[in-house]
């Protein structure tokens, strides 16, 4: 230690330019501006940085260890969910991590706000100036060239050696991200009213919930012990009370048509009722549409996420600590692993490993590119999307036409770089693997973790939009439309007195006989076909699509 020490103080009486107080170590680092963005300029000196601090968790350890335990239909705990604030206890950093990031802010007279129920996360506001001196970085304006919009950002920062194993990452510094990219439905089509304001009894030439319930034998009657269901929404996009409505009254004819969500508003999330978005409409509109009595909270979360992952991380931990009476939430926006820091992806893949302790089923949309990404993208290597590759979320995949149930040419799939094959899965993904041989390898990574787990119908679907009908596509059809299955089970699981799914991901690879194998299809990219969907797991439609009495016989019921 005294060595360092000599040798920095020898350094700086060189002459080096900054001070370098503490024996800074590079903590994270990028070797070039990423592509899409420009550097301008160096960030103004007084410029106020609002940053985040993500501290070690003391015991992430035994918080996958608790997670298998309580979400394994073999183990002893299987359905022995925790409360929120025990799952949430085990991203706590330890005594020491906390009084050594403290005591550094503290030497720089500055006061952190804890921003999430363990307290891992740290918010502090500092000067350019300052954040450079004690990061040892370089913050500067940089543009995202497609879309103007400038942000402050580092290429590298430094932390202190002696908060290694303490401080786990600063943000925001190296992680560009865009604006979220929202899976807009594919091909908006507008339909003339008279050929869809017709309820369907089966499906026909688009997908209407009368024809999901049909396909996949989801009941129509009202859940009677239901919990909400959580409905996510980025980007300013809202749903609107009168396209709910008209769809309810076509469309859900035994539905009382003023049935409607609840809004709740995170990071300065606003709501503008005028300004309806397709993707908010058609998520609302197939989990009050189709979770029959299940009460829906809808979350606008707005422009001041600064969490890296658009405000992911920060819905997780509202899910969390403020809707502790949510056990399904469902996401229809992502983007491409490579835009994320590791470090942040970690962070969020843990919070949502504690919300699946807690006993909530977190889905999200796999996305809409096919094996290009998340939207359609010109590659060489296969592109994982962000954040199914985390193995505590179940990620769904979209499907098209009946006879037979095919995949979905978008369905994005793959393998993630970030994190390896989960034990549920394991034999899935080898036999899967093993099926391709030499094929595309060097395109896609084969210790990752595969995604989707599974997938429902995704093209077509009629939606109420902007006091119209509409017909859309994509996985963003998907991920609302496996919620409201989990969300019914979940009310039959309780009236029999029974724990909620939790987790889904071990249950659902243990009882694959439960889903409609779809064997049909392939998911095209890279200048590629993609993979194949084939007789059971793979990496365009998962496991497959619902059986609604096969998943209830799979949950005890
Ligand atoms: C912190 O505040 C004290 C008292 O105002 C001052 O003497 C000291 O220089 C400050 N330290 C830093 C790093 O700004
Ligand atoms: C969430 O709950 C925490 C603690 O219970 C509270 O301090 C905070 O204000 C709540 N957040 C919102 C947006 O209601
Ligand atoms: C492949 O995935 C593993 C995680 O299973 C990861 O450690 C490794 O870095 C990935 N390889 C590439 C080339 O990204
Ligand atoms: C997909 O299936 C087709 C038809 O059977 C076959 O020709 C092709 O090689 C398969 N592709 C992959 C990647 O397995
Ligand atoms: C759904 O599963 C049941 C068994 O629980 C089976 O009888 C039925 O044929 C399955 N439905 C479909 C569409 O495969």
């Amino acid at each position: 230690m005294l060595a360092i020490g000599l040798l920095l103080s020898s350094l700086f009486t060189l002459g080096l330019s900054k001070p370098v107080a503490h024996g800074l170590r590079v903590h994270e680092a990028r070797s070039t501006v990423p592509a899409g963005f420009s550097l301008v300029r160096s960030a103004d000196a007084d410029a106020v940085l609002n940053l985040r601090l993500g501290l070690v968790s003391n015991n992430v350890d035994e918080l996958i260890r608790t997670l298998y335990d309580v979400s394994t239909p073999s183990s002893a705990n299987y359905g022995q969910h925790l409360l929120r604030s025990e799952a949430a206890a085990f991203l706590a950093p330890s005594f020491e991590s906390l009084q050594s990031v403290n005591a550094w802010l503290a030497d720089n007279n500055i006061t952190a706000n804890t921003i999430s129920p363990a307290g891992d996360w740290l918010a502090i506001q500092v000067p350019v100036s300052q954040a450079n001196e004690m990061l040892n970085a370089d913050f500067s304006v940089f543009t995202h060239d497609a879309s103007g919009a400038q942000s402050i950002r580092t290429l590298q920062y430094s932390i202190p050696e002696d908060l290694t194993g303490h401080l786990q990452l600063v943000h925001p510094t190296t992680t560009f991200t865009q604006s979220i990219s929202p899976k807009l439905p594919l091909n908006t089509r507008k339909l003339s009213t008279s050929a869809v304001r017709k309820r369907q009894s089966a499906c026909g030439s688009y997908v209407d919930p009368a024809c999901l319930q049909d396909l996949y034998g989801i009941p129509t009657a009202a859940a009677t012990n239901a919990d909400p269901l959580v409905v996510t929404g980025y980007d300013d996009e809202y749903p609107n009370p009168t396209d709910m409505s008209n769809f309810l009254s076509d469309y859900r004819t035994d539905v009382d048509s003023s049935t409607t969500w609840t809004l709740e508003e995170l990071d300065g999330g606003s709501y503008d009722s005028s300004d309806p978005g397709i993707e908010a409409d058609l998520d609302v509109e197939y989990t009050v549409g189709l979770a029959t009595g299940v009460p829906v909270y809808f979350i606008s979360v707005g422009e001041n996420a600064d969490d890296g992952v658009f405000g992911f991380l920060d819905t997780a931990n509202y899910v969390l600590s403020n809707l502790s009476d949510a056990y399904v939430m469902t996401t229809s926006y992502g983007s491409d692993e490579s835009d994320i820091s590791t470090d942040v992806f970690s962070k969020l893949c843990d919070a949502y490993a504690s919300l699946g302790t807690a006993g909530v089923s977190v889905l999200f949309a796999s996305g809409d590119g096919g094996v290009s990404g998340s939207q359609s993208s010109s590659c060489t290597d296969f592109v994982p999307t962000f954040p199914s590759g985390c193995p505590y979320v179940t990620s769904v995949g979209a499907t098209t036409g009946t006879d037979p149930e095919t995949a979905a040419d978008f369905s994005s799939g793959g393998f993630s770089n970030v994190f390896a094959t989960p034990s549920f899965q394991t034999s899935d993904v080898s036999a899967y693997i093993s099926s391709l041989g030499e094929t595309y390898s060097g395109l896609y990574n084969t210790s990752g973790r595969g995604f989707p787990d599974v997938s429902t119908q995704g093209e077509d679907f009629v939606i109420g939009y902007d006091g119209d009908y509409y017909t859309v596509d994509g996985t963003s059809c998907a991920s609302p439309t496996f919620a409201s299955v989990v969300a019914l089970l979940n009310d039959e699981l309780l009236s029999a007195g029974k724990s909620r799914l939790g987790w889904l991901n071990p249950w659902l690879y243990s009882n694959s006989d439960a889903l409609n194998d779809v064997t049909s299809g392939d998911n095209p990219g890279c200048s590629t076909n993609g993979f194949n969907a084939t007789t059971g797991w793979d990496p365009v439609t998962g496991l497959g699509t619902p059986n609604y009495s096969a998943l209830k016989t799979a949950a005890g019921l």
